[in-house]
């Protein structure tokens, strides 16, 4: 705590809302960002020695180092679902809560899944490249760029959170046939509710002629998708990742989107965010967007004042809503 205002000390990493930041300067002593710089490490550390709390993003990675130094530090807010920028076990180690904002993101991340996975199935934006190239010189029936369908195909979901359910109800408005797999099974009434068969991974691989990612990023699944689990989808199937760019090896899925091993991809989340490599920005047949799967002003907005909210009750010594537990 500051001794002088005795309000607590808050970084907030990166830029939020005007009038939220306001709100949040009368209760704390607050160190903010409005201009979005990106933070070196070393630059973090020393923002975080003085802090008793911090509001970061998952662009902020947390570990041992940042720590250390960190003695009044109560609390690690993340603005964000994933929480796979945070060393937990350092967390712990220091006795610092750390907390995600969920449930607030969910519906506006899978219309956004749905979204992704509609335009790269049905190749809207590299449609719409070919159309401003000029090559849109007559009417054709079969010699313009040709889709794969959306309705009653096979929809599988890999994680089956929240946000795998969500995109499960709405593609029983497409009458897909919605195939999951997760770490856990869902019950009975819950695979009802969400129209979905559970299958091994494999199954899933094979059958699906839309796969859309929406697990955590974990050790166990750093480039899940590689040469192998490609090798192992229909070449007509499409891959939908809004996780993390790390579940995919991004070099063997372009090599299959460029040997046409895959119809085709739509990547929200990259590996080295955000830079995107070349291997993919060279393609056509990928859509590419800049990890805005949960960017409306409404879901922006909840999702900080979440944050904020658990950033205070860890503050104030109460149990924060979205503690994440480790
Ligand atoms: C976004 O990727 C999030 O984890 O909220």
């Amino acid at each position: 705590m500051s001794e002088k205002t005795q309000k607590p000390k808050i970084l907030v990493a990166r830029s939020i809302f005007p009038d939220i930041l306001e709100r949040l300067q009368e209760v704390a002593e607050v160190e903010s960002n409005q201009s979005d710089r990106i933070w070196e490490p070393e630059a973090l550390r020393q923002a975080l020695v003085d802090k008793d709390a911090a509001i970061i993003t998952g662009s902020e990675p947390i570990g041992e180092a940042h720590l250390k130094t960190a003695t009044h530090l109560k609390i690690i807010s993340n603005i964000a679902v994933g929480y796979n920028n945070l060393d937990l076990a350092a967390l712990k180690a220091a006795n610092i809560l750390a907390t995600n904002t969920p449930d607030v993101l969910t519906e506006t991340t899978a219309d956004f899944g749905f979204a992704l996975l509609m335009a790269t199935a049905r190749r809207v934006t590299e449609t719409e490249h070919w159309l401003r190239a000029g090559h849109w010189k007559k009417f054709s029936i079969c010699d313009t760029p040709l889709a794969m369908d959306i309705h009653h195909s096979n929809l599988g979901i890999m994680g089956m959170g929240r946000i795998g359910q969500a995109i499960a109800k709405r593609a029983s408005g497409f009458s897909m046939n919605v195939m999951y797999h997760n770490r856990s099974r869902l019950s009975p009434d819950l695979e009802q509710e969400c129209g979905a068969r559970y299958v091994d991974r494999d199954t899933l691989l094979k059958e699906s002629d839309h796969i859309i990612l929406v697990m955590p990023y974990t050790p166990e699944n750093h480039h899940l998708f590689g040469e192998k689990e490609l090798s192992l989808m229909k070449p007509t199937a499409t891959l939908i990742n809004i996780a993390r760019g790390g579940i995919v090896d991004e070099l063997a899925l372009a090599k299959a989107l460029k040997e046409k091993r895959i119809f085709a991809a739509g990547i929200d989340v990259f590996e080295g965010e955000p830079t995107v490599r070349s291997e993919l920005l060279a393609l056509s047949n990928v859509v590419l967007s800049p990890h805005i799967a949960s960017a409306t002003e409404k879901t922006r907005r909840a999702m900080i004042e979440l944050a904020i909210k658990n950033c205070l009750a860890g503050l104030a010594g109460l149990a924060p809503p979205n503690l994440i537990v480790y």
